[in-house]
């Protein structure tokens, strides 16, 4: 018993949890999963199972994105950025829905399955499907050698190392750097991505670690937030664009680990049903970085103060506008909109973690939920 214990304190190398320690290795994570593919200065991207298939999936008339829980998160966030970069048209479907109804699948789409685990009964079912459909499928796992990725015809490693932690963390974000890269790399090879564009990204890509570190600096501020607000009984947060997922994202870690009511809203939908909701007694986390539909979501913003809405806001460095509004500020560093996700995820991590702990609740191993689901 005693070992079992020194064990597991040597493995969360002296974090609390499983789920902070993992959340500070993002940066680590994050470049790992990067190392060896994007070349910088040759200004190249080197993908095995992407280099070996790239004709049948940058010709793919359709990607369909399958998942579940936080992997159909990255799915999201990667419909923006392939369609954006390299004009595929995307669809985002929850595994469990695609596999019971009778999706219209042909050979001529690629069907991309997202899991940390690789296990994921639903998922697996899922590229079961496509592949008996003739679609090429396409797997983005964390485990070496999981279910998926021996099914798949091809795939990418994201290089996130073990997740312990039930809420996923790391596991995000490399997933959505390793679809990033393969957006950028069949952008590049259709044509739809301008060279210098091409090597903006890869740039900032390689600059994302450092700036992951930096947005963990606002732990203590975070820590201050979720004093404040960690006996809310709901919570609402509010993203646009490549920020909508993140919204649900951060709604899900809240959801999933201090079990207060939460939900994520593309921001102008606000305006169909959820702007009811909001009084003094809601906090609203919104995401609000500069480009990105910043001026829109701005005047959301306006439009929950008017109703006495408390605004947790996630702002990009320097930014003034908002700070005037919101009851409280948390700054990430500039990049191009397309890799912010990589940066807003981060203090929404944090926040649920510390509300969690404030709580007393399990955080690593949250009551109902499982690391990996492979049961239907
Ligand atoms: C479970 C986990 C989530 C995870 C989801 C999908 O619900 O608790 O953290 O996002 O399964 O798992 P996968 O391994 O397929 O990414």
């Amino acid at each position: 018993q005693e070992l079992q214990l020194n064990l597991e304190q040597i493995e969360k190398s002296g974090f609390e949890h499983f789920m902070l320690k993992e959340i500070h290795e993002q940066p680590n994570a994050i470049s790992d999963t990067y190392r060896g593919r994007m070349l910088v200065k040759k200004g190249i991207i080197k993908m095995a199972g992407v280099d070996d298939n790239i004709e049948r999936i940058a010709n793919a008339k359709r990607i369909i994105i399958v998942a579940c829980g936080t992997s159909w998160h990255a799915g999201l966030v990667a419909e923006y950025i392939f369609e954006d970069i390299a004009r595929i048209p995307v669809e985002v479907e929850y595994a469990s829905e695609f596999r019971y109804r009778n999706p219209v699948i042909t050979e001529n789409d690629v069907v991309i399955a997202i899991s940390q685990s690789g296990e994921t009964a639903d998922t697996m079912a899922a590229i079961k499907l496509a592949k008996e459909k003739g679609a090429f499928t396409f797997g983005v796992c964390n485990v070496v050698g999981s279910s998926i990725s021996r099914e798949t015809h091809a795939g990418a490693y994201t290089h996130a190392g073990p997740e312990i932690g039930v809420a996923s963390t790391k596991a995000f974000t490399t997933q959505i750097t390793v679809l990033t890269l393969m957006a950028l790399k069949l952008g590049k090879f259709k044509g739809t991505i301008s060279n210098s564009d091409f090597q903006f990204h890869l740039q900032e890509m390689e600059r994302i670690p450092e700036k992951v570190m930096k947005a963990l600096k606002s732990d203590e501020l975070i820590q201050k937030i979720a004093y404040t607000y960690k006996d809310a009984p709901n919570c609402l947060y509010l993203g646009r664009g490549y920020n909508f997922p993140v919204a649900l994202e951060g709604a899900l870690k809240l959801k999933e680990i201090s079990y207060i009511h939460a939900e994520g809203y593309p921001a102008a939908e606000m305006k169909h049903g959820p702007i009811a909701l909001i009084d003094e007694q809601m906090p609203v986390v919104v995401i609000a970085t500069k480009k990105g539909h910043y001026e829109k979501v701005v005047s959301n913003i306006q439009e929950i103060k008017s109703r006495k809405g408390k605004i947790i806001a996630v702002v990009t460095e320097g930014d003034g506008e908002v700070r005037e509004l919101a009851d409280h500020v948390i700054e990430v560093p500039e990049t191009i909109e397309s890799l912010t996700p990589l940066l807003t995820t981060i203090p929404l991590q944090l926040l649920s973690y510390h509300i969690a702990v404030m709580l007393g609740k399990n955080v690593d191993q949250p009551r109902n939920l499982a690391k990996s689901v492979t049961v239907e």
